[in-house]
């Protein structure tokens, strides 16, 4: 949700800024903008993509700078609005990503002072409060400007009288150093940085970091200098880029097998101490969108394997939800870490006295600090909008943590716990095998492209499955796509059902087959085509069906991961054909840091 990054060091900061920006495209992609110090601060933005500030831009010779690729919340994408801005008198540029809460009553303050606005954005409080503030010190300035401001915010700035020096800020932002021989970075994620250093510094919660070409200072809110360990990324600029392939999402839905792979290689380290899980009575699964359906899918899997009731969430639900008696574990997942209502429950899972683990792929990420324990997906760097890797190993993860919790609780035994690893350890294989069938999955959604709705059905298990196949297609695609429990189409759903919409059903050979071949029949009877994902082997599908996608055997609980495969291809196929932004959905960004 916007993605900032600053440099200061001894080389032209422009094409450094513009290149690493481009790195967190997936965080925003309203309008992006630039500001370089040189003897004044220029600042060069417009609306759109990070490609169309790059086709304007003058040449800048400055060696600190900063820039901002924005996802809207307050005020319409536009240049106006695009970030940085400039304080009255043009010698400050700010980019912030977050939201300031207040910025309403500082705006009408701050106007009734003589500050000139000209932007709609909660942002420009902040540019104009530093202004205000400004005596000689950049760093001071800001720790006034923030002592007003409510909300969430990274922020970084630069001033025209300290040329050498470029200032950040974070509160519940995500916000990191990264470390070079006589030149420094800041920016919103690790992906910004992979090119030029792989020595970060995390910066925390109402934290200031001063950065120089030659020195990097972190202050708390109170100006007290700050001691931090650099840490090392394990990330490459490989995993960064597309290689070969046409999209991130394509490339990451074929990464699958190694992410898988990995994932279960990392076991349960982290959670597999102190018997975690042995007092655990009851469980709550916290989180938002494509990880919010994996927790769905989890609740399935805790319940049958570690024989533990299991409730689910929507973050930003949860939050504001009354505070029951009971105190579950709770579960927070997310693919970033990031997330801001889900952080936002984390804490408030705290507050009620619950233990909390946290499930995330985002080494350092908030989530890792702001839950007891974490457990990391391994599933490597995700960069297009549509999770897809980092999805199937949070159903991994589930199953091991269902695992370890159902020896702790007793409820499973170490022969089953083995057989069921084994049959884990056969995942990435299944999963190629989907993926060896990439072609004729295809075809078939270039076949159904031209859809207007189509309607994604699944009982049990897969009825989440069914959930996340849906927001795939709708998110790249824009197709209307609904999900819906096999027996729920006749309540109503069945109305819309024309022989212009497609019905995608999992009818794979698990305990619910019969049922949802019924609600198959009920389809058929409307006359809308069915594309069904079956078992491998079942070969009477075809006699009540128009297609099959066929996927290898499972046990009943595993159906979810090669299941989820095939719909990621039918969702990517289709939104190609379409001639839509894949890796960009329209409206969309990776890591939703405001509520
Ligand atoms: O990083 P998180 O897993 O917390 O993100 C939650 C959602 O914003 C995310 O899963 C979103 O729904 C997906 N990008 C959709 O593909």
């Amino acid at each position: 949700m916007c993605g900032i990054v600053g440099y200061a060091g001894y080389r032209e900061a422009l094409p450094i800024l513009i290149d690493s920006l481009k790195r967190l495209e997936y965080r925003g992609y309203d309008s992006a903008g630039v500001a370089v110090v040189e003897d004044s601060v220029k600042i060069v933005k417009d609306k759109g993509y990070i490609a169309n500030l790059e086709s304007q831009l003058p040449q800048l010779r400055g060696v600190v700078g900063l820039a901002h690729t924005r996802w809207a919340t307050h005020g319409a994408p536009s240049k106006d609005n695009a970030h940085p801005f400039y304080d009255c008198r043009e010698k400050i540029a700010l980019a912030h990503n977050g939201i300031i809460e207040n910025y309403a009553e500082l705006r009408d303050e701050l106007k009734a002072h003589g500050h000139t606005f000209r932007s709609q954005t909660d942002t420009e409080v902040l540019v104009h409060l530093v202004e205000q503030s400004y005596a000689g010190n950049l760093e001071d300035a800001i720790r006034k400007a923030l002592a007003r401001c409510t909300g969430t915010y990274a922020i970084a700035v630069v001033h025209a009288d300290e040329p050498d020096k470029l200032v950040a800020a974070r509160n519940f932002s995500p916000l990191i150093v990264g470390l070079g021989a006589e030149e420094n970075y800041v920016a919103s994620d690790v992906p910004a940085l992979l090119k030029y250093t792989d020595k970060v510094l995390y910066v925390m919660d109402r934290e200031i970091v001063v950065l120089r070409p030659k020195s990097v200072q972190i202050l708390d809110f109170e100006g007290r200098p700050v001691a931090r360990e650099p840490q090392r990324i394990t990330w490459s600029l490989e995993d960064a880029e597309r290689g070969g392939f046409d999209h991130f999402m394509l490339k990451e839905i074929f990464e699958q097998p190694q992410a898988i792979h990995n994932t279960l290689l990392g076991r349960m380290t982290e959670v597999d101490t102190n018997g975690f899980f042995q007092d655990v009575t009851s469980v709550k699964l916290v989180a938002c969108g494509t990880s919010y359906h994996a927790s769905l899918v989890g609740k399935y899997v805790l319940e049958e394997v570690a024989k533990v009731p299991t409730t689910v969430e929507l973050a930003s639900e949860y939050r504001y939800a009354p505070t029951p008696t009971e105190q579950p574990l709770v579960i927070l997942l997310s693919q970033s870490g990031e997330t801001a209502d889900t952080l936002g429950a984390a804490r408030e899972a705290k507050r009620r006295g619950c233990k909390t683990l946290g499930i995330t792929n985002g080494v350092g990420s908030s989530l890792t600090r702001e839950t007891e324990r974490t457990m990391y997906t391994r599933a490597g760097l995700e960069i297009g909008v549509a999770a897809t890797k980092t999805f199937t190993a949070q159903l991994v993860a589930l199953y091991l943590v269902a695992i370890r919790m159902g020896l702790d609780r007793g409820a499973l035994s170490p022969e089953d716990a083995n057989r069921l690893r084994d049959e884990l350890r056969a995942l990435p294989r299944h999963v190629q095998t989907v993926l060896n069938q990439a072609d004729p999955i295809a075809d078939l959604a270039r076949a159904y492209a031209g859809a207007r709705d189509m309607f994604f059905i699944g009982r049990g298990i897969n009825y989440p499955v069914a959930m996340e196949g849906a927001l795939k297609m709708k998110e790249i695609s824009y197709i209307h796509a609904e999900a819906y429990a096999g027996g729920e189409l006749k309540h109503g759903p069945l109305a819309l059902l024309t022989p212009d919409t497609p019905v995608v059903a999992v009818t794979v050979r698990d305990r619910n087959y019969e049922k949802m071949m019924g609600n198959v029949g009920e389809v058929n009877a409307r006359g809308s085509p069915v594309i069904a994902v079956g078992t491998e082997g079942g070969r009477d599908l075809p006699r009540f069906v128009e297609h099959v996608v066929y996927v290898p055997k499972v046990r009943d609980l595993l159906y979810p991961v090669p299941v989820s495969v095939v719909f990621q291809l039918l969702a990517y196929y289709a939104a190609r054909k379409r001639g839509c932004p894949i890796d960009k959905p329209r409206n969309l960004a990776k890591t939703v840091t405001v509520e």
